[in-house]
């Protein structure tokens, strides 16, 4: 065992995770509740019997909308045909008893839902937040979960990361920064906010030079925090498994493709912001012809499978999905080094596409990490290496077998 693998030992020898999980009126649960153990916890059951649904729920102990991304109004319980048209009033909810470094929490989200008076449109509109309460205190920021629990996850969607637009690569590398740097959600989300205004602002011919030069320079001034950040994240990765043994699970290379990131290699960062600022006032008038503005917002993430020296693109499918296993496990190990206690994995039917070398040696893996792990499948076989170090919970129709 060399030095890393025995400091990521000591700190999860401290457990962390999920230790009880209270569902209410959450998808196809009008109420669940379990127990669980700091261990992998293997969850089968037949197509639509719930069991990413519960990954779901406890995605939602950490900031944002869930690993599906969802709206929030979308989750509350619909009841099915035949079923008491009454539909409970109450909104759905998730709480749950929480370990950090074996300290216990008590963690709750619920949605709210309120009016507001439109006033221009002059009528009363109801707008929907998640609240979210540790402790029993009612939090402002959900940021601040960070500091309590940290979730990883993997779900089929993403087995076409490597593929598709980058949009969803973007926010994959997103979400593992937010991970090490809490302010980098808040970034992203104020960077958007000021891109939609000023591409508004464009569109609706308005020429007010002082607004769009002070928009261009907070965006400058965020972006530039965000491509920092990024290429942080991506270092610390690297050079973590360049400090690893190659094994089962190929060695990755991630790369930036980024304009503002790529800058950042040779110039100050302030010299990047002026830049940016200038780089942004030239593209206006893409607005007006191909909606085409490059920066952050437009960057990109590469990985190669790092042998092969190949684009994770030109991989094949189970490659691709042993790629992603690489960058998950490298993201788990650098967090419990670095924030000292280890994130919750949610690995909604990681199996897929793995040969069984590759899935027994994930689930060992998963195993000797001794950290929690919620794995889904509809193959109960598929995990009779775990049969003594796993909690195994079968689901048929939304009830506990
Ligand atoms: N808001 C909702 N109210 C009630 N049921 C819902 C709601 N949203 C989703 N469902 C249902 O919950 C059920 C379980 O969904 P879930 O995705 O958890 O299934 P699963 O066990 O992961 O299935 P699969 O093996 O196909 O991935 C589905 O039948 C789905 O239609
Ligand atoms: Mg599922």
């Amino acid at each position: 065992m060399n030095d890393i693998q025995s400091t990521i030992k000591e700190f999860t020898k401290l457990k962390s995770g999920v230790k009880r999980l209270t569902l209410t009126e959450f998808r196809n649960y009008p109420t669940l509740r379990l127990q669980t153990e700091i261990c992998p916890i293997v969850i089968t059951g037949e197509n639509g019997s719930g069991k990413t649904n519960i990954l779901e729920a406890i995605s939602f102990l950490t900031p944002g909308r869930g690993l599906r991304g969802a709206k929030l109004a979308e989750i509350k319980r619909i009841s099915l045909p035949g079923e008491s048209e009454i539909l409970s009033a109450q909104p759905w909810s998730v709480a749950a008893n929480i370990l950090r470094n074996g300290e216990e929490y008590t963690v709750g989200t619920a949605l709210q839902s309120f009016s507001k008076e439109d006033l221009e449109e002059d009528d009363v509109r109801t707008y929907d937040r998640r609240i979210v309460k540790i402790n029993q205190q009612k939090i402002t920021q959900q940021g601040e979960l960070g500091k309590y629990i940290s979730a990883i996850w993997v779900t089929p969607q993403m087995d076409r990361l490597f593929l598709g637009g980058t949009q969803p690569r973007r926010s994959f590398l997103d979400r593992l920064v937010y991970a090490f740097d809490l302010e980098h959600a808040k970034r992203t989300a104020n960077f958007e906010h000021l891109y939609k205004q000023w591409i508004q602002l464009l569109k609706s011919g308005q020429t007010d030079e002082y607004w769009l030069q002070s928009l261009e320079a907070d965006m400058a001034s965020l972006g530039v925090a965000i491509a920092a950040a990024r290429r942080e994240q991506i270092a610390r990765l690297n050079t973590f498994v360049e400090r690893e043994p190659d094994d089962i699970f190929p060695d990755v290379r991630l790369e930036l493709d980024g304009t503002i990131e790529k800058m950042l290699d040779t110039n100050p960062a302030l010299q990047v912001e002026d830049f940016y600022t200038s780089f942004l006032a030239r593209q206006r008038r893409n607005i007006l012809y191909n909606d085409y503005v490059d920066g952050v917002n437009r960057t990109d993430f590469k990985v190669y499978y790092k042998k092969k020296n190949m684009p994770a693109e030109l991989c094949s499918t189970g490659e691709q999905k042993a790629l992603l296993v690489s960058i998950i496990l490298a993201q788990t190990q650098c967090q419990i080094l670095n924030k000292g206690f280890a994130p919750v994995l949610l690995l909604d039917e990681v199996t897929t596409h793995l040969d069984d070398i590759k899935r027994d040696a994930l689930l060992d893996k998963i195993r000797d990490l001794h950290i929690q792990a919620w794995i889904t499948s509809t193959e109960p076989q598929n995990f009779d290496t775990l049969k003594n170090a796993a909690q195994f919970l079968h689901l048929q129709n939304g009830k506990l077998i």
